[in-house]
């Protein structure tokens, strides 16, 4: 019995494959190392004591399924493979409508094949658009996407719960992730960017380590305490470990579960670099720049549902989000290239 990891040589992948493996259960990797390095994978077994069966594959690549289901005994997929960046997606949609979208139908149709009717899905809070309400909880609309990236996530929760509802064997776990940043404590695994970095924390500890010269602030002029965006930032240890308890309730047969995975606490961005800057040591130079389009004032989560159904709960805080980013970054200025 081993559970399926698209996308495991990723960022959050990574981090779960690690959590997965040490609470015993049997992991198969699946990627096409588009966005990332086998290295990362080799780093997981140094952490757990325990090798890793990868195959490098697209989700896309049919035959390609069929072989790993044939020869594996997959019983769920823990699928976090797909296209990520927000403007890239603006720039590229049908690549990534093809990916994202294609890619899911593929892997679900080969799942349901082969009997494996059991799927945990990385979805995103990007979902919920400019929310509603704040907290968000998962009652909260769905919203208007602003990117394609965004849509291609919309429209496969959709697609999963559909599934869901004509075919009641499927168990269909969607977690919406908020912003995930952190590494893992040995700081051997974290998150790799190529190019410059979209998002906050990779951008941040790029100025500390001295490869970007200071940090543009996207804007001081929102509804928040600080005139900052606000997102609830969540280690992504803790994220990971969201997947084991997601997997720990697939076994108990749930039908649908839509769950938010946040802390509850939203930071603006001015706050993570005080944050990073005390938990570190490292001035971050900054300046303030125009809005970034498509970004919203806050978004942060109502994480009660998760602790409820899932027992689910943030440990870590800002503090050691910060100092484990930073960990990861310094010892790897490079990322997995050496
Ligand atoms: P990542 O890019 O580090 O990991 C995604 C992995 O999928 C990569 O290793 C990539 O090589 C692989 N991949 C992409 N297309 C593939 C394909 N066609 N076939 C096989 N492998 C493929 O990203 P991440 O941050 O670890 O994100 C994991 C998942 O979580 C993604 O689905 C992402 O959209 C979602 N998510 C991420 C965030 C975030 O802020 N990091 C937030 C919400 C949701
Ligand atoms: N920001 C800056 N400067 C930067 C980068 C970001 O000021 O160089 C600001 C943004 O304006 C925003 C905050 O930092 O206010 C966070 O921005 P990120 O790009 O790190 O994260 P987002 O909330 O915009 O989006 C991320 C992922 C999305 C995902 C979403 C919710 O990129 O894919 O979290 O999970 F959908």
């Amino acid at each position: 019995m081993s559970i399926l990891v698209t996308g495991g040589a990723g960022f959050i992948g990574s981090h779960t494959v690690v959590e997965l493996q040490d609470a015993g259960y049997d992991v198969v990797v699946l990627d096409n190392l588009s966005n990332s390095s086998e290295k990362s994978l080799e780093r997981v077994s140094a952490i757990t004591g325990k090798p890793v069966t990868f195959y490098k594959a697209d989700i896309l690549d049919r035959e390609a399924l069929e072989e790993i289901f044939a020869k594996e005994d997959i019983t769920a997929c823990i699928h976090f493979a797909g296209l990520k960046a927000v403007g890239e997606s603006v720039a590229k949609p049908w690549e990534y409508y093809e990916n994202n979208i294609a890619g899911t139908l593929t892997l679900v149709d080969v799942m349901r094949k082969h009997n494996c009717k059991n799927i945990i899905f990385s979805s995103s809070a990007t979902i919920y658009g400019d929310p509603a309400i704040i907290p968000i909880t998962e009652e909260c609309p769905k919203g208007i996407c602003t990117n394609p990236y965004g849509w291609t996530k919309s429209m496969l929760e959709q697609v999963l719960s559909d599934m869901q509802k004509a075919d009641p064997e499927w168990n269909v776990i969607i977690l919406r992730y908020f912003n995930p940043i952190g590494a893992h404590k040995s700081g051997t695994i974290g998150e790799n960017p190529n190019g410059i970095p979209n998002n906050l924390m990779p951008y941040i500890t790029q100025v500390a380590v001295g490869k970007r010269p200071e940090l543009g602030v996207f804007g001081n002029d929102y509804d928040t305490h600080d005139g900052t965006g606000v997102r609830d930032y969540i280690h992504v240890v803790d994220l990971a470990i969201g997947h084991v308890k997601a997997y720990e309730k697939i076994l108990t047969n749930p039908g649908l579960g839509i769950y938010n995975l946040g802390t509850g606490t939203g930071y603006s961005v001015l706050d993570v670099v005080k944050n990073f800057e005390a938990a570190t040591g490292v001035k971050i130079p900054y300046a303030i720049k125009d809005r970034r389009p498509g970004d919203i004032a806050a978004c942060y989560a109502d994480a009660a549902k998760a602790k409820a159904e899932l027992g689910w709960e943030a440990q870590y805080g800002i503090k050691e989000m910060c100092e484990d980013s930073w960990r990861w970054q310094s010892q790897n200025p490079n990322g997995y290239d050496e």
